[in-house]
């Protein structure tokens, strides 16, 4: 079946209610396009989830930072709908900035706590861009579930908060990572990375999963993260935003491994950043 397009508010609560009127249940998949195997298995588990899937794709200029990449992000449309009708995707809400933004637009969620530090550290501003758009989206398609990939795990961690605060009914649904053969997360900005840059890029799961392996069998975490930022350096990593052990719910700091934890890094190589998690048992 074909993929129907939404670009209005008014289309979009229209094709929600043509696609409810059966009384089954919509899961949406919220997403920036440039689609990659790891949105896919999105809607994979979204059709798991609900009878009907709904995605979003929506550039929010509101969670880019000034000099962060807004005009350069890659814009894929069409052949995202191909993937997406591909994959048995029901409905595309694809607004214009104006449709969701229109003028005297004056509203902001804000979600304190998980939001800070980490990314929201690193680009002020960016998870008050992310929850107030999820914030609408939420609002405009009304899902009875909703699918965040763990990927951008402070970004998940952040709507759970927000949707437990705000009384959305809707349940959250984290995915894992997809991963390419040799370790790199999959994310639409890897299209930035020149052949080089892309072939030192698996040094930050590399160097991730073996801090997390130190760091479960008893190694000191401070001295574990140092080293790996020092590999990451080593690799031809420019800067490291952070490398972090967290707790994996209220994303705490973490000297000590005291219970199931979560690395968190940021990191750039060349003009790109790339970000990655992975979870820290103890043994
Ligand atoms: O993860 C993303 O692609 C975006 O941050 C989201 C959740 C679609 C909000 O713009």
């Amino acid at each position: 079946m074909q993929v129907q397009l939404a670009r209005t508010i008014k289309l979009l609560r229209e094709s929600v209610t043509a696609l409810k009127s059966d009384g089954g249940t919509l899961a949406l998949v919220p997403t920036m396009g440039a689609l990659h195997e790891g949105h896919l298995a999105l809607v994979a588990r979204a059709k798991e989830e609900a009878d009907h899937v709904a995605a979003s794709i929506f550039v929010n200029p509101a969670q880019f930072g000034e000099g962060e990449d807004f005009d350069a992000y890659p814009r894929t449309e069409e052949r995202d709908r191909e993937l997406l009708e591909a994959a048995g995707c029901d409905l595309l809400w694809a607004p214009s900035p104006s449709e969701v933004y229109p003028d005297g637009y004056a509203t902001t969620v804000s979600v304190t706590g998980v939001s800070e530090g980490l990314c929201g550290g690193a680009r002020p501003g960016h998870f008050d861009g992310v929850a107030t758009v999820v914030a609408k989206l939420f609002n405009q398609v009304a899902p009875d579930v909703a699918l965040f990939g763990e990927k951008d795990y402070q970004q998940l961690a952040v709507i759970r908060r927000m949707v437990r605060d705000l009384d959305f009914d809707i349940r959250i649904v984290g995915v894992p990572t997809v991963r390419e053969a040799d370790g790199l997360a999959l994310s639409s900005r890897n299209r930035y990375l020149s052949e080089e840059e892309r072939a030192a890029a698996v040094a930050l799961p590399d160097a991730m999963g073996e801090a997390a392996e130190a760091i479960a069998g008893g190694a000191d975490v401070g001295a574990t993260l140092i080293d790996a930022k020092a590999k990451l350096f080593e690799a031809g990593f420019s800067t490291v935003d952070y490398i972090e052990l967290r707790d994996a719910e209220t994303l705490e700091p973490m000297a000590m491994l005291e219970g199931p934890a979560r690395m968190l890094a940021a990191a750039r190589i060349g003009t790109t950043r790339l970000i990655d998690n992975i979870a820290v048992l103890p043994r």
